[in-house]
């Protein structure tokens, strides 16, 4: 057992391995996310970023390695599968439905109170609660199509934190959230975290 062994990981990828017709996206890729942990990749246009990423929610199988999360050896067969065991990932193209309010969209197809009977007073408190947990200054009854781009990228946040995810993935650059012109929207990150982080940036070339 080595050193990396023994210490705690949510998440750990070893030898991972895909290759598209003509194409090698990932040759041998490990990489970690430790508990409290926030990872970026960095690379060039094709660098293979978004292709380890599908393989870690379950979008695509790798050709070959080795994935363990949360103490034990997976391999998702598909997202939903992913999502079921804490890895909640929030792709390039939004997915909200935009004639739906926040609070419908953070809980679409989950809505608390089962399906006959939706619990709207139960949604829009919890909802209320997530969007101020993120610093989304926004009423839970607002139609998604009347926030702006950050705000929605926000609303996708709030969905990924309500599914009891236990490793967040988003693809592609959030720059819309990041340049948010309220602070405490930039800091939201700072609440996925707890206790503070360690983390990296990590160079796919
Ligand atoms: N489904 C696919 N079929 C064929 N080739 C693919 C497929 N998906 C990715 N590739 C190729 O694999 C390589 C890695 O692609 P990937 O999308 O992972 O890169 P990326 O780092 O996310 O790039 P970008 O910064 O443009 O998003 C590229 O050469 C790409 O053309
Ligand atoms: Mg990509």
């Amino acid at each position: 057992m080595t050193e990396s062994d023994s210490k705690p990981a949510l998440l750990r990828m070893r030898g991972i391995s895909k290759s598209f017709p003509g194409v090698r996206a990932l040759q041998d890729v490990d990489f970690e996310v430790g508990p409290a942990e926030i990872h970026a990749f960095l690379g060039e246009n094709g660098a293979g970023k978004s292709t380890l990423l599908k393989i870690l929610s379950g979008a695509q199988p790798p050709d070959s390695g080795t994935i363990e999360f949360d103490g034990r050896s997976v391999s998702f067969a598909s997202p939903h599968e992913a999502q079921a065991a804490g890895v909640v990932t929030i792709y390039q193209e939004f997915t909200l439905a935009p004639d739906m309010t926040v609070a419908e969209n953070v809980f679409i197809g989950r809505e608390p109170g089962g399906h006959v009977f939706i619990s709207y007073r139960q949604l829009e408190a919890q909802t209320s609660e997530l969007c101020k947990r993120i610093g989304l200054d926004r009423s839970p009854a607002a139609r998604v199509r009347d926030l702006s781009v950050a705000e929605q990228q926000m609303v996708e946040i709030a969905r990924a934190l309500s599914m009891k995810s236990k490793l967040i993935v988003m693809d592609e650059r959030r720059e819309a959230l990041l340049h948010h012109p309220r602070p405490e929207a930039r800091r939201h990150i700072d609440h996925f975290r707890h206790p503070p982080p360690r983390g990296s940036l990590r160079d796919l070339r």
